[in-house]
């Protein structure tokens, strides 16, 4: 994607920014955190280097323009609160995917549903993607109740694609198109 400026996105409550490697300490806060990783086929992080591999790889790839990892900066405090991410992009289809993930403090605040809805509206309006997908594990109904506040539709299931945890987990696919998210933004 040939428009990626240096990306600072503010809402209400929230900045969505580059990490740096000054969040190291955040970011093992929330992946170290087995809830939070709870329906992902990934282990919580044992030590704070899995979370400067992961913003030196973010970084990365946002040089590289193949990934925009955002950290999610709680504007009150100045904490570093989760992550959302624009990845697997296909510019020739305009189209990714979503990923995000907060600490487990901060939910059931509405953190997530505002980070995403700066995330998904710097892809539609500045990166002109036609569609963002999600595919989550169909036990993690706080992911759909995000995904379908935000406009996302059910769109496929597909059995055992993932080992999590010990066990073979099944994905459900989500999938947001701009015509679904302008009609929302007008109504
Ligand atoms: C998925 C995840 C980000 C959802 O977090 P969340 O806190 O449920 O989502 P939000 O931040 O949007 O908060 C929504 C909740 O806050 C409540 N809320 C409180 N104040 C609110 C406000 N000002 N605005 C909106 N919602 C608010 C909503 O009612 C809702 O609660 P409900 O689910 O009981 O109805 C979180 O569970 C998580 O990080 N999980 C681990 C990682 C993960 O599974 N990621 C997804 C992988 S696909």
């Amino acid at each position: 994607m040939s428009s990626y400026p240096t990306l600072i996105l503010t809402t209400n409550r929230l900045t969505l920014r580059p990490m740096t490697m000054e969040d190291a300490a955040d970011l093992f806060a929330v992946f170290s955190d087995p809830a939070v990783v709870r329906y992902w086929s990934a282990e919580p992080w044992t030590s704070v280097s899995f979370a400067k591999d992961s913003i030196a790889r973010a970084l990365e790839n946002y040089r590289e323009q193949s990934d925009v990892r955002f950290g999610i900066e709680l504007l009150e405090t100045g904490a570093l609160i989760g992550t959302v991410n624009l990845h697997h992009f296909f510019p020739q289809n305009r189209r990714c995917e979503i990923g995000y993930a907060l600490g487990s403090p901060y939910w059931g605040k509405g953190y997530a549903t505002e980070a995403l809805a700066a995330a998904i509206d710097y892809g539609f309006h500045e990166l002109r993607l036609n569609r963002i997908e999600a595919d989550i594990d169909p036990r993690n109904a706080a992911s759909a109740g995000v995904l379908e506040r935000l406009g996302f539709r059910k769109e496929g299931y597909m059995p055992e694609r993932w080992f999590v945890h010990g066990e073979m987990a099944d994905t459900v696919n989500y999938g947001l198109l701009r015509s679904y998210w302008d009609a929302r933004r007008r109504a």
